[in-house]
């Protein structure tokens, strides 16, 4: 029996894989978040900005159809506008912190929640809870999670939207940060979702933390950290 080989990091990058170009105003960004002293309310203001600028570039995965519009001089310009029903999906509790971007960008967006929580030792995630827009099946999916480290969440995330009925392909995965190993985790079981991030980071390290990293999102950006 043959196995088919496994992709390289670099070549999800090119095929599943959208990171945000690494431009050196997102550095600039990243910069104020990574730093552990970071104040609360500069990492919060500082991540919506970065989640801001995934989200539109995770919209710009949907189909667009044509649609030319006549400009105040008379002239047509042949523009495009979304042609599919978006909706978001926050993996709690982290992926909270990134709906009020969507809803900025995208008003009449549903927005539906899967709570799962991983086990502060073990690292293994568990699913509590799921509430999802009942048409959700003929909708496409944006999934909020500031984190991808091992791919455990997502995987167990992506499963509720699989079961509710969703295609694989309809579905985008946003976050801040992505580790290779979920990255990896998340590709090679789901070939046809694209990740959208704003960093690929070098690794985990023993305790399932991203190196360089940002620690523990959800504390962070919520302030339960102190
Ligand atoms: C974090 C993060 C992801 C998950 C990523 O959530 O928001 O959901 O860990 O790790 P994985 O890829 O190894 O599964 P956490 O369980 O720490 O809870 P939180 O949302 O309350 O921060």
């Amino acid at each position: 029996m043959s196995t088919a080989p496994t992709a390289t990091l670099d070549e999800l990058l090119v095929t599943n894989v959208h990171q945000l170009p690494q431009t050196n105003q997102l550095r600039a960004l990243h910069t104020i978040i990574r730093a552990k002293d970071a104040r609360h309310e500069d990492f919060v203001f500082t991540s919506r900005r970065i989640m801001r600028l995934l989200i539109e570039s995770a919209l710009d995965l949907f189909p667009f159809e044509e649609r030319g519009v006549e400009t105040p001089i008379g002239e047509i310009y042949p523009g495009l506008r979304a042609s599919s029903r978006v909706c978001g999906v926050s993996v709690v509790r982290a992926g909270d912190s990134m709906e009020a971007e969507l809803r900025a960008v995208s008003p009449s967006s549903p927005i539906g929640k899967i709570l799962i929580q991983r086990d502060k030792v073990t690292k293994l995630p568990r699913l509590y809870y799921s509430a999802l827009p009942k048409d959700i099946a003929r909708q496409h999916v944006l999934l909020l999670d500031p984190m991808l480290a091992t791919g455990g969440s997502a995987l167990m995330a992506i499963r509720v939207l699989l079961d509710a009925g969703v295609a694989e392909e309809n579905i985008v995965f946003v976050n801040l940060l992505s580790a290779p190993e979920g990255i990896a985790a998340v590709c090679e079981r789901h070939p046809a979702l694209k990740i959208v991030t704003s960093s690929v980071e070098h690794r985990l390290n023993e305790n399932a933390f991203m190196i360089p990293g940002i620690g523990d999102f959800g504390d962070r950006f919520f302030g339960t950290d102190k």
